[in-house]
Protein backbone atom coordinates (compact mmCIF):
# COMPACT_ATOMS: atom_id res chain seq x y z
CA UNK A 1 0.00 0.00 0.00
CA UNK A 2 0.80 3.35 -1.06
CA UNK A 3 0.44 5.74 1.17
CA UNK A 4 0.96 10.32 0.35
CA UNK A 5 2.96 12.05 3.33
CA UNK A 6 4.51 14.77 3.60
CA UNK A 7 5.96 16.48 6.02
CA UNK A 8 5.52 19.79 6.75
CA UNK A 9 8.02 22.31 9.08
CA UNK A 10 9.51 25.28 9.77
CA UNK A 11 13.21 25.88 10.60
CA UNK A 12 15.22 28.52 11.01
CA UNK A 13 18.76 28.84 9.42
CA UNK A 14 20.66 26.35 12.06
CA UNK A 15 17.01 23.96 11.65
CA UNK A 16 16.32 24.37 14.79
CA UNK A 17 12.34 24.36 15.44
CA UNK A 18 10.99 24.96 18.98
CA UNK A 19 12.24 26.08 22.02
CA UNK A 20 10.77 24.71 25.04
CA UNK A 21 7.62 23.67 24.18
CA UNK A 22 7.11 26.56 21.99
CA UNK A 23 7.60 27.63 18.19
CA UNK A 24 10.63 29.59 17.86
CA UNK A 25 8.58 32.96 15.96
CA UNK A 26 5.18 33.06 15.07
CA UNK A 27 4.69 33.68 11.22
CA UNK A 28 0.96 34.87 10.52
CA UNK A 29 2.06 34.34 6.47
CA UNK A 30 3.47 30.85 7.86
CA UNK A 31 0.62 30.04 10.06
CA UNK A 32 -1.81 30.92 6.88
CA UNK A 33 0.00 28.58 4.83
CA UNK A 34 0.03 25.79 7.38
CA UNK A 35 -3.50 25.75 7.57
CA UNK A 36 -4.56 25.82 4.37
CA UNK A 37 -1.71 23.46 2.82
CA UNK A 38 -2.91 20.75 5.98
CA UNK A 39 -7.32 21.60 5.41
CA UNK A 40 -9.05 18.69 5.01
CA UNK A 41 -6.05 16.31 5.28
CA UNK A 42 -4.80 14.12 8.12
CA UNK A 43 -2.42 15.71 10.37
CA UNK A 44 0.23 13.27 12.39
CA UNK A 45 1.56 14.90 15.96
CA UNK A 46 3.18 14.59 19.10
CA UNK A 47 1.39 14.77 22.12
CA UNK A 48 3.71 17.74 22.86
CA UNK A 49 2.84 19.29 20.16
CA UNK A 50 -0.40 19.28 20.41
CA UNK A 51 -0.28 20.47 23.82
CA UNK A 52 1.14 23.74 22.55
CA UNK A 53 -1.88 24.27 20.29
CA UNK A 54 -4.63 27.01 21.55
CA UNK A 55 -6.23 25.23 24.58
CA UNK A 56 -4.21 22.19 23.74
CA UNK A 57 -6.98 20.87 21.05
CA UNK A 58 -7.00 19.50 17.67
CA UNK A 59 -6.95 21.13 14.83
CA UNK A 60 -10.51 21.72 13.04
CA UNK A 61 -11.47 20.62 9.83
CA UNK A 62 -8.39 17.65 9.44
CA UNK A 63 -8.15 13.86 11.28
CA UNK A 64 -6.35 14.02 14.08
CA UNK A 65 -3.55 11.34 14.72
CA UNK A 66 -1.65 11.49 18.01
CA UNK A 67 1.28 10.00 19.42
CA UNK A 68 1.63 9.00 22.83
CA UNK A 69 3.12 5.78 24.73
CA UNK A 70 0.33 6.39 27.43
CA UNK A 71 -2.20 3.68 27.05
CA UNK A 72 -4.75 5.82 28.93
CA UNK A 73 -4.25 9.07 27.03
CA UNK A 74 -7.58 10.02 25.40
CA UNK A 75 -8.06 13.16 23.03
CA UNK A 76 -11.70 14.08 21.87
CA UNK A 77 -12.06 14.35 18.06
CA UNK A 78 -8.73 12.68 18.07
CA UNK A 79 -7.34 9.51 17.26
CA UNK A 80 -4.23 8.42 19.81
CA UNK A 81 -2.00 4.87 18.87
CA UNK A 82 1.03 4.39 21.05
CA UNK A 83 4.06 3.85 18.53
CA UNK A 84 5.17 3.75 15.09
CA UNK A 85 3.74 0.13 14.38
CA UNK A 86 0.40 1.67 15.57
CA UNK A 87 -0.10 4.49 13.51
CA UNK A 88 1.31 3.22 10.05
CA UNK A 89 -1.45 0.31 10.70
CA UNK A 90 -4.28 3.22 11.49
CA UNK A 91 -2.81 5.44 8.48
CA UNK A 92 -3.54 2.22 5.86
CA UNK A 93 -7.36 3.95 6.68
CA UNK A 94 -6.44 6.68 5.57
CA UNK A 95 -4.86 5.65 2.61
CA UNK A 96 -6.66 7.85 -0.15
CA UNK A 97 -5.90 10.99 1.95
CA UNK A 98 -2.75 13.60 2.08
CA UNK A 99 -1.32 13.16 5.12
CA UNK A 100 1.01 15.39 6.81
CA UNK A 101 3.13 15.02 9.64
CA UNK A 102 3.27 17.79 11.88
CA UNK A 103 5.60 17.77 14.62
CA UNK A 104 7.34 18.16 16.55
CA UNK A 105 10.76 16.98 16.95
CA UNK A 106 10.72 13.58 18.09
CA UNK A 107 7.70 12.65 15.34
CA UNK A 108 9.89 14.03 13.09
CA UNK A 109 13.01 12.43 13.79
CA UNK A 110 10.67 9.05 13.79
CA UNK A 111 9.14 9.51 10.63
CA UNK A 112 11.33 12.17 7.98
CA UNK A 113 12.88 9.06 6.51
CA UNK A 114 9.45 7.29 4.82
CA UNK A 115 7.91 10.90 3.88
CA UNK A 116 8.09 13.01 0.85
CA UNK A 117 10.05 16.21 1.36
CA UNK A 118 9.18 19.44 -0.56
CA UNK A 119 11.25 22.60 0.50
CA UNK A 120 9.81 26.06 0.16
CA UNK A 121 12.68 28.53 0.81
CA UNK A 122 11.92 32.19 2.17
N1 LIG B 1 8.67 24.50 13.68
C1 LIG B 1 7.67 23.66 13.45
O1 LIG B 1 7.19 23.55 12.30
C2 LIG B 1 7.11 22.85 14.58
C3 LIG B 1 6.03 21.98 14.37
C4 LIG B 1 5.57 21.22 15.46
C5 LIG B 1 6.18 21.35 16.69
N2 LIG B 1 7.21 22.21 16.84
C6 LIG B 1 7.89 22.35 18.14
O2 LIG B 1 8.40 21.08 18.52
C7 LIG B 1 8.49 21.04 19.95
C8 LIG B 1 7.81 19.77 20.43
O3 LIG B 1 8.57 18.66 19.95
P1 LIG B 1 8.95 17.45 20.93
O4 LIG B 1 9.95 16.61 20.23
O5 LIG B 1 9.31 18.01 22.26
O6 LIG B 1 7.56 16.70 21.14
P2 LIG B 1 6.52 16.03 20.11
O7 LIG B 1 7.25 15.31 19.03
O8 LIG B 1 5.46 17.00 19.73
O9 LIG B 1 5.81 14.97 21.08
C9 LIG B 1 6.61 14.02 21.74
C10 LIG B 1 5.69 13.04 22.38
O10 LIG B 1 5.01 12.27 21.37
C11 LIG B 1 4.88 10.94 21.81
N3 LIG B 1 5.65 10.07 20.93
C12 LIG B 1 6.70 10.39 20.14
N4 LIG B 1 7.16 9.31 19.48
C13 LIG B 1 6.37 8.28 19.86
C14 LIG B 1 6.31 6.89 19.54
N5 LIG B 1 7.18 6.32 18.67
N6 LIG B 1 5.36 6.13 20.12
C15 LIG B 1 4.47 6.68 20.98
N7 LIG B 1 4.46 7.98 21.33
C16 LIG B 1 5.40 8.76 20.78
C17 LIG B 1 5.40 10.90 23.24
O11 LIG B 1 4.29 11.23 24.06
P3 LIG B 1 4.17 10.73 25.61
O12 LIG B 1 5.17 11.54 26.37
O13 LIG B 1 2.74 11.05 25.97
O14 LIG B 1 4.47 9.26 25.60
C18 LIG B 1 6.41 12.01 23.25
O15 LIG B 1 6.70 12.54 24.53
C19 LIG B 1 7.78 22.30 20.46
O16 LIG B 1 8.74 23.28 20.77
C20 LIG B 1 6.96 22.74 19.26
O17 LIG B 1 6.71 24.14 19.24
C21 LIG B 1 7.71 22.96 15.81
Amino acid sequence: MKLIMDLIVAVDNNWAIGNKGELLVSIPEDMKFFRQTTMGSVVVLGRKTLAGFPNGLPLKGRDNIILSTNADYKVKDAVVVHSREELLEELKKYSDKQIYVIGGGAVYNMLYRIVNMHTLLR
